[in-house]
């Protein structure tokens, strides 16, 4: 069965619009496990806007499920995934302003900085994949810079109807049938919810599905009742005057 990667990366987001010690990602991520996510994804920006560098540290240190960090190829985050090991990185594209991250890596352009990268995370045993889209020239260029993983982007699909979503689930397939054939593992991520779950998994070879902003935009509708629900024990419990 594909596995599950959850990316706590919104639980951050809340947490850093408030500077406030909560919601953690790391009791998010708890969370995560005890229902049986396989592992758990964080994307740590150049510009920090939610997760912290202590928070990669603090989950590698709590989890006992695998740790996948994105990020993109630069220095100090290179030097922090060096320390702190988590099991796999993925390595993404990133543009400050952008509100997610939009597009795959250019793995054709990349080339050298890219495999000296990969080198140097499989040297601590990380194991390193690359967020990519569904085109042959970048799943090739993939396997020539020595990543042994890589991720497709499933976004065009997801935001897709009709003709558009029919033509990108074949590029995804095919994708995915040309990586697994250059001997390369298959993970899939980004805009996935339980709407377009079905098509995605039409996609063959899949390992891991890394899905974020869904789960958690979920989390605060099916948490909200048993959140309001404390607030007014508390309330009653409290005007009624104990305090103890
Ligand atoms: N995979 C990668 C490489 C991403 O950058 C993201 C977004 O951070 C995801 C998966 C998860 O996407 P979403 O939040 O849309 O589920």
């Amino acid at each position: 069965m594909v596995k599950l990667g959850v990316n706590v990366d919104h639980v951050a987001t809340i947490r850093q619009a408030r500077g406030t010690e909560y919601p953690s990602p790391v009791g998010a991520a708890l969370a995560c496990a005890e229902a049986g996510a396989h592992g758990i994804t964080i994307h740590l920006r150049e510009d920090r806007r939610h997760i912290q560098d202590k928070d990669v540290g603090l989950l590698k240190q709590a989890l006992d499920i695998p740790l996948n960090l994105e990020m993109a190829c630069s220095e100090d985050v290179i030097d922090l995934a060096l320390q702190t090991v988590p099991e796999e990185v993925c390595l993404v594209p990133e543009r400050r302003q952008e509100r997610t991250t939009e597009g795959g890596l250019d793995v054709v352009a990349g080339g050298s900085r890219l495999a000296d990268t990969i080198e140097r995370l499989a040297s601590v045993s990380i194991c390193v994949s690359l967020f990519i889209e569904p085109n042959p020239r970048q799943i090739e260029a993939a396997r020539e810079v020595g990543a042994r993983v890589i991720e497709l982007h499933t976004g065009r699909f997801c935001d897709a109807h009709g003709q558009e979503a029919a033509d990108a689930l074949r590029e995804l397939q095919s994708g995915a049938r040309l990586a697994h054939s250059a001997g390369l593992r298959v993970n899939a991520g980004h805009g996935i919810h339980l709407g377009n779950m079905e098509g995605i998994l039409r996609v063959p070879h899949l390992e891991t599905l890394n899905i974020g902003h869904s789960i958690v935009a979920r989390a605060i509708l099916v948490g909200m009742r048993g959140a309001v629900q404390e607030m007014l024990s508390a309330c009653s419990r409290y005007q009624g005057g104990d305090v103890s």
